[in-house]
């Protein structure tokens, strides 16, 4: 990862000019499959615009936009469940593979600097859990969930910053 690309990566405030483009980036069935803990109906536009007022209106929340070269590129989230701060992110898949997660998650960490802070990956989100392991982030727990994507029972790891 050079120089360059650490410019290319910016934060920036959610905003409601960009949920267009993040509903695009959740309809994919590939990312969907990966992420495994996902909507019930993924293109339900109802569902998807009433879940991000609700994120939009949240103060506890912190939502962030990930810019690529300017272009939204998918999004990063911080929220409590449980008592604990837990941290998500997606990435539209025309951005995959260019470090984009990467770079997003360490200027993540830089803002907020709330501990424990924890990650939830499928087991077989191989991506996932690399990008949490290149920012520091190490085995923490295990849990298991339904999957609305696979229909079936995942088993998860827990990863928090070392
Ligand atoms: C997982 C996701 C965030 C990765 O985003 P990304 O911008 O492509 O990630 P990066 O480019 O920063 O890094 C990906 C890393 O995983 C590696 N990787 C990608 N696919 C892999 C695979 N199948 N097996 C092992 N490693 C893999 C890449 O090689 C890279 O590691 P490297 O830099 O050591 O080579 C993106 O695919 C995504 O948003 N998926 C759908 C939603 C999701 O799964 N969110 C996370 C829920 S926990």
């Amino acid at each position: 990862m050079g120089a360059e690309l650490s410019f290319a990566v910016v934060l920036r405030d959610a905003l409601e000019a960009d949920l267009a483009s993040f509903f695009d980036f959740q309809r994919d069935p590939e990312a969907n499959r990966m992420a495994a803990f996902t909507a019930k109906d993924p293109t339900h536009r109802g569902a998807f615009a009433a879940h991000w007022k609700r994120i939009l209106s949240d103060e506890s929340i912190v939502k962030k936009t990930i810019l690529f070269d300017g272009r939204v590129a998918g999004n990063i989230l911080s929220f409590e469940r449980s008592g604990e701060r837990k941290v998500g992110y997606w990435i539209g898949r025309e951005f995959w593979g260019k470090g984009v997660a990467t770079e997003a998650l360490s200027k993540f960490l830089d803002l907020v600097k709330t501990r424990p802070f924890h990650a939830h990956a499928a087991k077989d989100n191989l991506a996932s859990i690399r990008v949490l392991e290149k920012c520091g982030f190490v085995l923490s727990g295990e849990d298991e969930g339904f999957s609305n994507a696979r229909g079936e029972k995942v088993e998860e790891f827990i990863l928090e910053p070392a």
